[in-house]
């Protein structure tokens, strides 16, 4: 079992995470469900936490069993919700990210913890870079560098793997079930916040990411971790 005191590392889910996009993910999901007369609220939502954009749209599907789209339909239909989640990002700024969380990652990172981002989003590096994040890690891996998704680990095993750490040595900081359960199969110390407060996944919740520095106080000696 990992241990709070061994960690070295710390692996951040994005959305819901480092800031509130998911509501922006949620609108554009809800915006297409409407046009295709499915039934979907903020508690369906949950499910989609941490899924990849085409597990979403089964998802989604599998809620109007009688709807038979092609394939090309599918991700016609993925597309034009990832343009209006898009047009939603097009307005965010340095100021979208909490103050809470940049200070978070600073200090974090003065300790000389090994720090990245583990999302299953495309749009990862969009994001990043619009909001001035890019430069607080050490290693983005994101939903172009995977093959499966949350609720597989292969999200935070190659982020572990980007930062030099092994997997008992790293925590994840997940909103969402199925990235708990990733954190849980990669061998590593899960950690929840937002929606999935208490989960049984989770070894901790925390209500803001602040509490992270009084969680992980040590000075890291050696700074790769290792
Ligand atoms: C995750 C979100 O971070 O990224 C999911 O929690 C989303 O809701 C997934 O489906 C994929 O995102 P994108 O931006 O590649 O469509
Ligand atoms: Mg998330």
């Amino acid at each position: 079992m990992v241990d709070f005191g061994a960690v070295s590392a710390i692996i951040f889910d994005l959305d819901g995470v480092l800031l509130s996009t998911d509501q922006y993910h949620y609108a554009a999901w809800k915006a297409l469900a409407d046009e295709l007369e499915i039934p979907f609220c903020e508690k369906d939502n949950l499910a989609f936490r941490g899924v990849s954009r085409m597990d979403c749209m089964e998802l989604l599907l599998s809620k109007r069993a009688e709807l038979r789209l092609t394939e090309a339909e599918k991700v016609a239909y993925a597309t034009k919700k990832n343009e209006r989640y898009r047009s939603l990002l097009e307005g965010i700024t340095p100021a979208f990210v909490a103050e809470e969380v940049r200070e978070t990652l600073r200090v974090l990172k003065e300790r000389g913890y090994r720090l990245a981002v583990g999302s299953s989003s495309k749009n990862s590096g969009f994001i990043l870079k619009k909001t001035d994040l890019d430069g607080c890690f050490h290693a983005i891996v994101d939903g172009n560098d995977i093959s499966r998704s949350k609720p597989d680990p292969e999200v935070f095993v190659k982020a572990a793997e980007a930062l030099g750490v092994p997997p008992e040595r790293c925590a994840v900081i997940e909103d969402a079930e199925a990235g708990l359960s990733a954190a849980v199969s990669g061998g590593m110390l899960p950690i929840a916040i937002g929606e999935a407060k208490g989960s049984h996944l989770a070894r901790l919740s925390i209500e803001g990411l602040g509490e992270l520095t009084q969680i992980f106080d040590r000075k890291m000696e050696n700074k790769n971790g290792r």
